[in-house]
């Protein structure tokens, strides 16, 4: 039955929609006391337990996956479970954590600098992947396909590297050639519902499906440079950054 199944999961109802926004709202009360409670020394570890801790408290059954808090270098590993580094003044934190309500996940990511000031080069970066998600988020809407959100991702965040120096050539050519993808190496989004990651067809006889009012997405454009990436200034090393919404396909946009 999945066929059936998958498709009633990928279009919400307007009381589903409403389990979803809770969700979120959760979560991004959750961000938002990370960010105030954030200071050089603590670890990781704390500012998941400040996150969680509003999960519970405000009625969300817990995380919808394993809340990744990244300071630093470890902001560019995707997956980032250890949680137990001690945050330094000047790094970046990556906080990619939501909240599970009613059994309705939400996916929310936020990176901000540890003090509460980017240095000139973590904000160069920040600004084109903040770029990058509104304009991501600018392109859900109805008859739009899925694969163009992640486009015009790739588009905007290609054009920052090349404005930066750190990538070098046609913007195009950068794109058609995959360059990018050493900066930006996941897709923009995925479907999210009962299951973070959730079911319901990207492709309908081949073709990336257009966007229809009802489902939900997440717009998470992002660049990661380790350190010691070769060919790239050290003032750009140890930051990784994403930006991570839940959108919802209205009638309207
Ligand atoms: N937190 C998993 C994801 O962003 O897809
Ligand atoms: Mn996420
Ligand atoms: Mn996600």
């Amino acid at each position: 039955p999945s066929e059936l199944l998958h498709e009633a999961r990928l279009l919400k109802s307007p009381e589903e929609v409403e389990l979803m926004r809770k969700a979120a709202t959760i979560a991004a009360e959750a961000h938002s006391r990370a960010m105030e409670l954030s200071r050089p020394g603590m670890f990781e570890y704390e500012l998941q337990a400040e996150i969680e801790y509003v999960f519970k408290k405000r009625g969300a059954m817990g995380p919808s996956y394993g809340s990744i808090v990244g300071a630093g270098d470890n902001g560019c590993i995707l997956h980032y479970v250890e949680n137990n580094a001690k945050m330094k003044d000047g790094d970046l934190v990556l906080i990619d954590a939501g909240a599970e309500y009613e059994f309705y996940a939400s996916d929310i990511t936020r990176t901000f600098p540890v003090n509460g000031r980017f240095t000139p080069a973590q904000r160069d970066l920040y600004e084109i992947v903040l770029q990058a998600n509104l304009e991501a988020i600018a392109q859900v809407k109805p008859g739009n396909s899925f694969q163009s959100v992640h486009d015009v991702a790739v588009r905007v965040l290609t054009e920052g590297l090349v404005r930066l120096g750190i990538l070098q050539g046609e913007v195009s050519e950068l794109i058609e050639s995959g360059a990018f993808r050493r900066f930006y190496m996941h897709k923009t989004s995925h479907w999210i519902g009962i299951d973070v990651h959730d079911v319901g067809s990207y492709k309908v006889k081949g073709e990336w499906r257009a966007l229809q009012p009802g489902m939900v997405l997440t717009v998470e454009p992002g660049l990661y440079i380790a350190e010691g990436t070769e060919g790239v200034d050290p003032k750009y090393w140890g930051i990784g950054i994403r930006v991570e919404d839940d959108v919802l396909v209205t009638a309207s946009g």
